[in-house]
């Protein structure tokens, strides 16, 4: 038997555990020889692979990236890609893959198992939204990543009595927002999933000014937006897209309505590398060992998910089209201890 792995999608600490745990159990356990596929789904269609051996996996499980490689490629918004996918797989006897990847890597994989590979997904991505995993690889070190961060932020800020904001990732969801805001005491946490009163935020932080503080720290997360009707009083201040300059319009719009000193940090992919966090390394170790046993006993076209401390296999009919959202009581913690 040969499985073939990719990851794709942007990067995250943690892939290179989830590699090494397929290959071991693959070779240990079940003497299946394991196909790397370079690139993600690019690579599978321009049949980038090359065998993976326990040799290559040897002192992996705490580096960060992916001894893969990565791309935001997809089969089927490409011509004549999955025809060329599919012959691909076919000529390098793979029969099964294992597809390491976000919403776009996983929901590409439900399209290729429905055109008759057998295939297992693993969710990876930062930003934590995968449905039907309470924790997707890469989320718990980002989260790490930034919680030391704003502790580094914090105590700059009171030296200078200034509101820092601080910008993290999530495009659509404010989980590292909330994790890494609630963690660091982040006196306000603005996230995608409750739209931004900006006026309602400017008195919030005055009040906090005026009675008890002299410093604030407001996380933001990248994806978050104004809710309906508002505005700024600068639109569009930078030339960068709206999702990609929210902090810095909010920052904008303070320092407009008020006299605080304010600063900006944006930390973009500096949460998305470095060494993976314990917690990372084993949720990586266990969905690699769980995706290479669904092979072995034939659970195709599902996703190896954590709820309650026990991993499942996720049929990929019951994430499609769906995302996982911060709940609103976990949004409301993270706002109520200003
Ligand atoms: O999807 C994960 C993520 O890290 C998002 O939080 C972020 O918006 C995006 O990837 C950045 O992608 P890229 O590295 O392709 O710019």
């Amino acid at each position: 038997m040969r499985i073939g792995i990719l990851t794709g999608g942007g990067d995250v600490p943690g892939l290179n555990a989830a590699i090494r745990a397929v290959v071991k159990d693959a070779d240990i356990n079940h003497k299946i020889d394991v196909l790397g596929i370079h690139n993600g789904w690019k690579g599978a269609v321009e049949g980038k692979f090359f065998e993976l051996t326990r040799q290559e996996v040897r002192g992996i499980i705490d580096r960060g990236g992916t001894i893969l490689g990565s791309s935001r490629f997809h089969p089927f918004e490409n011509e004549g890609a999955t025809d060329v996918l599919l012959d691909n797989l076919q000529k390098q006897k793979i029969d099964a893959l294992i597809c390491i990847g976000g919403d776009g890597t996983l929901n590409a994989a439900a399209q290729v198992a429905n055109v008759g590979i057998k295939l297992i997904g693993i969710p990876k991505t930062i930003d934590n939204d995968v449905y039907g995993t309470e924790y997707s690889i890469g989320h718990d070190t980002a989260v790490s990543v930034a919680t030391s961060a704003i502790d580094r932020l914090h105590t700059t800020a009171e030296s200078h009595n200034r509101v820092a904001i601080v910008e993290v990732m999530g495009r659509d969801h404010g989980w590292i927002a909330v994790n890494a805001g609630m963690a660091g005491g982040a006196d306000f946490v603005i996230v995608p999933e409750v739209r931004l009163d900006i006026k309602d935020l400017i008195q919030r932080i005055k009040f906090r000014h005026e009675h008890h503080a002299s410093y604030s720290i407001i996380v933001v997360a990248e994806g978050a937006q104004l809710m309906d009707g508002a505005e700024f009083t600068y639109q569009n201040f930078t030339h960068e897209p709206l999702s990609r300059s929210i902090s810095r319009n909010i920052l904008k719009e303070i320092e407009l309505q008020t006299n605080y000193d304010l600063f900006l940090t944006v930390l973009g992919h500096v949460q998305r590398g470095g060494t993976p966090t314990a917690f990372d390394r084993n949720l990586a170790s266990r969905f690699g060992y769980a995706a290479v046993e669904a092979i072995v006993r034939g659970d195709f076209g599902t996703v190896t998910t954590l709820n309650a401390e026990q991993i499942n296999l996720t049929p990929f009919s019951d994430l499609a089209g769906k995302q996982q959202a911060v709940p609103l009581e976990l949004i409301d913690v993270a706002n109520a201890l200003a």
